[in-house]
């Protein structure tokens, strides 16, 4: 289960932006690590499934939003590793024909229970979470899937990271793929997480839950690039996204990696990432997702 013996591809960017501030920047792809289970979530399901297995669990039950990457990929990994999985989707007005998303987490097989924007507060209640966990008899993963099993599968991308480098950099959304990230570093080395959504205060305490003290330092939460909310956008964002398709064949979403990537070039115009620095972006997939963002936005960016 979860054999990937091959690293995902160290991509360079050359680009004169990058040239004029002397900075290295590789992009770790991620997002090319399996077709359906992608990025981040290929890494944070990983030990979580193994761990299922070990307990005889035969249902998985989580939880997220109607374009949830972590939704998609739930599905499909429970689907390909012969589990059962039920999805608690925040939205009592959705079905499973909502979006390509909803569509294809119930074409792998997920029971997905439509809930309030009240009740879906509830995910995080253990009482709510016992019952649940006692009523389907189900492994529970939380929401985007970031939890300390998360975080161990996140840190075997350093070991085949196989370059000096200085910083590496990362969307955030529940903050298991930074904490990962952080505790895997060097104390020279930083991670640096992208907002992709608002929640000040709130995500610094997610990411500092999943972390040891001593890691805490290695990491920081840069809020300056969440476009007003999740997946709230602007023709900036979206015109930047296409460009660096155009240029360097490398489709990012518009909810996290194009943040993310949007974020690190105008740091790096700004001065805020140091010259003579090499710097790691990693590719967190999503690319699922863009075609329910095209459909609802009338865009046409390029997916996977
Ligand atoms: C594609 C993608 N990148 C990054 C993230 C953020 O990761 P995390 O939830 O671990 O902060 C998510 C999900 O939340 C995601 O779906």
């Amino acid at each position: 289960m979860f054999e990937n013996s091959n690293p995902t591809p160290l991509v360079a960017i050359s680009d004169p932006l990058l040239s004029s501030k002397g900075i290295s920047l590789h992009i770790k792809r991620d997002d090319l690590i399996d077709t359906e289970i992608t990025g981040n979530k290929w890494r944070k399901l990983k030990y979580n499934l193994i761990k299922a297995r070990e307990q005889g669990t035969e249902i998985i039950l989580t939880f997220g939003g109607a374009y949830s990457n972590h939704i998609a990929a739930t599905a499909a990994a429970a689907k390909r590793f012969g589990f059962q999985s039920i999805g608690v989707i925040r939205g009592e007005e959705l079905n499973e024909n909502s979006n390509p998303t909803l569509q294809k987490a119930h074409a792998d097989g997920m029971q997905l229970l439509f809930v309030s924007r009240a009740d879906y507060l509830f995910r995080t209640s253990p009482h709510w979470l016992n019952m649940h966990r006692q009523e389907y008899a189900a492994y529970i993963i939380p929401e985007g899937g970031s939890n300390h099993l998360a975080t161990q599968g996140v840190r075997e991308i350093l070991h085949e990271i196989d370059l000096e480098f200085d910083y590496i950099t990362c969307p955030v959304g529940t903050g298991g793929t930074l904490a990962g990230l952080a505790s895997g570093l060097h104390p020279h080395q930083k991670a640096l997480g992208f907002a992709a959504l608002m929640g000040e205060d709130y995500l610094e305490k997610e990411v500092a839950q999943l972390l040891a003290p001593e890691f805490q330092s290695r990491q920081e939460i840069i809020h300056d690039y969440q476009f007003g909310g999740y997946a709230k956008h602007n023709p900036e964002l979206i015109s930047f996204i296409q460009g660096f398709y155009d240029q360097h064949g490398i489709p990012l979403d518009p909810i996290y990696t194009g943040k993310m990537v949007f974020g690190l070039y105008d740091m790096i115009k700004k001065g805020k990432i140091e010259e003579g620095k090499t710097v790691i972006a990693l590719h967190t997939g999503g690319l699922q997702g863009i075609a329910g963002f095209n459909e609802t936005f009338g865009l046409n960016l390029v997916g996977s």
